[in-house]
């Protein structure tokens, strides 16, 4: 369903073209979305597909924006929102910027308030992503509702009540499908192992984390029931998780989680503090 909607992007690479290509059109016209970007290689490519306006820097038509998306890298937040700033009375400032906080994105502003701050992964790339998000206290339900439709344009959502669970959300889905990749490559390596060739062990594995995937999704038994039920005492599967569990596979994915989480307070830390 189409509104008016008026989206500005700061930045036009690939998440905010993955966001891009799910509202367009969509949740509002091509024509109410701007994008700023210092390239215009790719303001011209979002031009021509999504009928997006495009500009090179900011301006004073940012202030006729509902919603002002910061779609940089974390390391060009800093210089970004400076610009920013003065152009600011009531937009909602929506961050997909991994590591920054609310806390440093209203200090930067000089106060400036209504800041929702999400944590995307890149499924987003295809619309398969989960978003976690997280308001400050004064930003409107109206406002919330916006940033909702946005990143819904690239999949699922989640809402947070306490900012620091946002590393949490990073460990999990922002990091999360490396692990994915990690245990797919794993199964392609014994594939081959036993004889199949890369595209063979590579079918085998892909077709069956989407299969098992699928089934989870749409099953409404427990993961541990769905995975108790292919595991028979004494047989194939059980001489596998047999194998995983005396090689601390479990504790080790647990371990390697909080160490992303962990990883991901540091980096923010060290954001705020550098700038
Ligand atoms: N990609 C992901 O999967 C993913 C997942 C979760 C979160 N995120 C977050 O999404 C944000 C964007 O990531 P991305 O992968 O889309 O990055 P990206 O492809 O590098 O896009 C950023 C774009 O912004 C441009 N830019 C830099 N400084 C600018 C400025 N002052 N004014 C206007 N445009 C400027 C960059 O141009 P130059 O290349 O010339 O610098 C680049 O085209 C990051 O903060 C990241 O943490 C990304």
């Amino acid at each position: 369903m189409q509104n008016n909607l008026k989206i500005s992007f700061i930045g036009g690479g690939n998440m905010a073209t993955a966001l891009i290509g799910g509202l367009a059109g969509k949740l509002t016209a091509g024509g109410n979305i701007h994008v700023i970007d210092k390239n215009p290689d790719s303001l011209q490519g979002l031009q021509q597909t999504f009928g997006v306006s495009a500009g090179g820097r900011i301006d004073s038509a940012i202030a006729r924006s509902d919603v002002i998306v910061l779609s940089v890298k974390p390391q060009q937040i800093r210089a970004v929102v400076a610009e920013l700033s003065p152009h600011l009375s009531s937009q909602l400032v929506l961050s997909i910027a991994a590591g920054i906080r609310t806390s440093d994105l209203t200090r930067w502003l000089r106060g400036y308030q209504a800041i929702v701050r999400t944590m995307p992964n890149t499924p987003a790339l295809i619309g398969k992503g989960i978003t976690g998000m997280f308001a400050v206290s004064s930003v409107s339900d109206g406002q919330r509702n916006m940033a909702d439709a946005i990143l819904r344009a690239v999949g699922a959502t989640i809402w947070v009540d306490d900012e620091s669970m946002l590393d949490a959300v990073t460990a999990m889905s922002g990091s999360g499908p490396a692990y994915v990749f990690y245990f797919i490559e794993a199964m392609q390596l014994a594939g081959q192992k036993m004889g199949f060739t890369a595209g063979q062990a590579t079918q085998l594995a892909l077709a069956t984390f989407s299969g098992a995937t699928e089934l989870a999704m749409k099953s409404a038994d427990p993961i541990s029931i769905l995975r108790e039920r292919v595991t028979s005492p004494g047989g194939t599967t059980f001489a596998a998780i047999a194998s995983m569990e005396r090689g601390g596979v479990k504790d080790a994915i647990v371990a390697a989680i909080e160490a992303a989480a962990a990883r991901s307070e540091e980096l923010g830390e060290q954001f705020g503090r550098e700038s």
